[in-house]
């Protein structure tokens, strides 16, 4: 995507996230000199003025009443407190378009915290964001125009892949499924690792094995245009060695598994949501 007109962005909290975006922003061609940066201790913020040559404050009300974008990106537990001090000393926040990274507070709440009336889109990356191989779900509101839908979806193409969806149901799907994904991916690598040393295997070459194995699969999943058991089933020769493996796993119900996996952790996307 091309770079978009440049907009004054504060990144409210300066861990790794707002670090992987600003990162993916400036990168892509984004003007170092629009992007603002808060945080309550100075060693990140050093860092990224160091490396970026942008604005950094301890006071996140100095850097959004000078922003037209204002990412909220810190701890959800954080989230009211940091929202009631912008709405007590930001004058226009309905004039300026406001993104949240947080998981499980959702839009309405939002509202509640700092006007009625802002300009709001959701989104929720996942962790390989922070080495530019993220997923990250976006919704917005009603009142967020194209111009701010492209905006925020060049922001965060910077580390990874944008997913717009449908309303914050779908956002917790996707949480369930690539938020979480990553560790269910580190559960299975896990196991067939556990499965090559539990044979005889060293512990270290079985997961060098292993990781490389994950990789090479995900990157031929991404370059074919096949469905991805389509594919399984390609590289699955009839009554061979793959094909037993894959009969034990069948066995167990794995898709069954993976549903049963998704929809508890969408269960507690939504019971933690109710903590806000
Ligand atoms: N990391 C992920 O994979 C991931 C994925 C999806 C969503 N998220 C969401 O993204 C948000 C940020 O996550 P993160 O991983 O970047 O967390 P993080 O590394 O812990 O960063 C949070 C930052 O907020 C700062 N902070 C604390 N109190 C503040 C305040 N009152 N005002 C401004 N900044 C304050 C912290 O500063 P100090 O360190 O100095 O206290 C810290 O630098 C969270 O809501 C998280 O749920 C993260």
């Amino acid at each position: 995507m091309s770079t978009p007109t440049p907009r004054k962005i504060a990144f409210i909290g300066a861990g790794n996230m707002t670090q992987s975006i600003v990162g993916g922003m400036v990168k892509s061609g984004y003007p170092a000199d629009h992007i603002f940066v808060s945080n309550p201790s100075d060693a990140k913020l050093n860092t990224l003025k160091e490396r970026h040559q942008l604005h950094v404050s301890n006071d996140n009300a100095e850097i959004a009443q000078q922003a037209e974008v204002i990412v909220l990106a810190v701890k959800p537990q954080l989230m009211a407190d940091v929202c009631a001090d912008l709405s007590r000393r930001v004058p226009n926040l309905d004039s300026k378009l406001i993104v949240s990274i947080a998981a499980g507070i959702r839009i309405p709440k939002y509202r509640q915290y700092l006007n009625e009336n802002i300009t709001m889109i959701r989104v929720m990356p996942n962790t390989p964001s922070l080495v530019g191989e993220g997923v990250s779900g976006l919704v917005a509101d009603d009142r967020a125009s194209a111009a701010d839908k492209a905006f925020i979806e060049f922001a965060f193409d910077g580390v990874g892949q944008t997913l717009w969806v449908a309303d914050e149901d779908e956002l917790d799907i996707l949480g369930a499924v690539a938020g979480s994904g990553p560790a269910y991916f580190f559960e299975f690598m896990a196991s067939l690792q556990k499965a090559a040393v539990a044979l005889g295997f060293d512990h270290e070459k079985a997961r060098a094995m292993v990781q490389q194995t994950a990789l090479g699969a995900a990157t031929m999943a991404i370059d074919s245009d096949l469905e991805l058991e389509d594919l399984r089933k390609q590289v699955t020769s009839k009554g061979g060695s793959t094909a037993k493996g894959i009969e034990v796993y069948q066995a167990a119900d794995i898709d069954d598994i993976s549903e049963q996996a998704v929809r508890a952790a969408v269960a507690r996307n939504q019971e933690m949501a109710k903590l806000f």
